[in-house]
């Protein structure tokens, strides 16, 4: 009996080697180490042995079942981490597949440009002001010293409200006024960006809404130095280092002088190109330094108190600085537009 347990033995252990799968296992346990199992078996039958033969076989029977179990265990384990492996083989992601891509938004190209603007006049110790879209005839015009009969004023240039003298602005230049007001006594260095409308024809160079930049300083000392100072190192900032500006005598009602400044032309370096229809020069911006009477409405002594006021386009610089042809791109809403920038 001794024999045939170590036989059973060897062939529950070579067996056990080959089995890789948790249900064989289990039938592996049942035949080999359950109740009804070979070494039960043999068990059973330790009454047919001679009582001095008995405690030696006892002994080797637990031997062998301690064996098996230990086996068997180590076997299960293995059996139960490789099943999982494959599990995990079977159920994995492919990880190097390329993402759908999420549409992402972006900032609209006029949004981009104020962001600019806002940081090179932040950096020279500009504050940003903001006020309202909708004006008053008399802040829209009046304080900003436009003669009564100036055709700005007419019906067809700006939108009326159905209140009385109600406007949409046509322009920044009002929050001047109004910053003026609110800031009086103090000095102001301010940029005030927002949308204006016209009601104008649209066409690919007019459009009835537009973003405009208006800057704003009001001192003790301020001179037309300080304002070419001032543009000329904005323009070399916002177009590059090599930019060279000019300023052209130009006419607005609430500045006096009041000037045109002109860049040079950053696609062809001042050669003469298309864009800058081979004069080498591009106009940017609207300036002067601030009326007399435009300070005085705005609460200033035009003795003691200087200013200079300039005024620009996003949009136009957007255009310039991308060859963007027609205005009516901006805010027609077009993602194959929108999304280029
Ligand atoms: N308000 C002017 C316009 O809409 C632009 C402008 C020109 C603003 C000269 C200014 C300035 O402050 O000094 O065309």
């Amino acid at each position: 009996m001794l024999v045939q347990l170590e036989t059973i033995q060897e062939a529950a252990l070579a067996k056990l080697a080959g089995i890789d799968e948790s249900t064989e296992l289990q039938a592996w346990y049942r035949t080999t180490l359950g109740r009804k199992g070979q070494v039960a078996a043999l068990a059973r039958q330790v009454g047919s042995l001679r009582p001095e033969e008995r405690p030696a076989f006892g002994k080797r029977l637990n031997q062998v079942k301690q064996a098996l179990t230990a086996a068997y265990e180590e076997r299960l384990q293995n059996v139960k981490l490789s099943e999982i492996q494959a599990k995990f083989t079977a159920d994995a992601l492919d990880v190097t597949l390329p993402g759908r891509p999420q549409p992402t938004g972006g900032l609209h190209i006029v949004t981009q440009i104020l962001r600019q603007i806002y940081r090179i006049f932040g950096d020279m110790g500009f504050q940003i002001f903001r006020s309202p879209d909708v004006e008053t005839d008399e802040y829209n015009f009046e304080l900003l010293n436009f003669p009564p009969h100036h055709p700005a004023r007419e019906m067809q240039d700006s939108f009326y409200t159905t209140q009385k003298d109600v406007i949409f602005r046509t322009h920044t230049s009002p929050g001047q006024v109004r910053d003026m007001r609110k800031y009086y006594p103090e000095p102001i260095r301010v940029i005030l960006p927002g949308m204006c409308y016209r009601n104008e024809q649209v066409t690919t160079r007019s459009e009835m809404q537009f973003t405009q930049v208006e800057g704003l300083a009001v001192g003790n000392h301020i001179t037309f130095a300080d304002l070419k100072g001032t543009l000329t190192e904005f323009a070399k900032r916002l177009f590059g280092a090599d930019r060279k500006t000019r300023f052209r005598a130009s006419y607005f009602p609430f500045t006096e002088p009041s000037a045109e400044m002109d860049v040079t032309c950053f696609k062809c370096d001042a050669k003469g190109c298309q864009l800058c229809k081979y004069t080498g020069w591009l106009e940017i911006l609207g300036c002067g330094m601030v009326h007399p009477t435009v300070l005085r409405n705005g609460g200033y002594d035009p003795m003691r108190h200087f200013g200079y006021a300039f005024g620009m386009g996003p949009e136009r610089i957007a255009m310039l600085k991308y060859g963007i042809d027609d205005i009516r791109q901006f805010w027609a809403s077009d993602l194959r537009f929108l999304q280029q920038f």
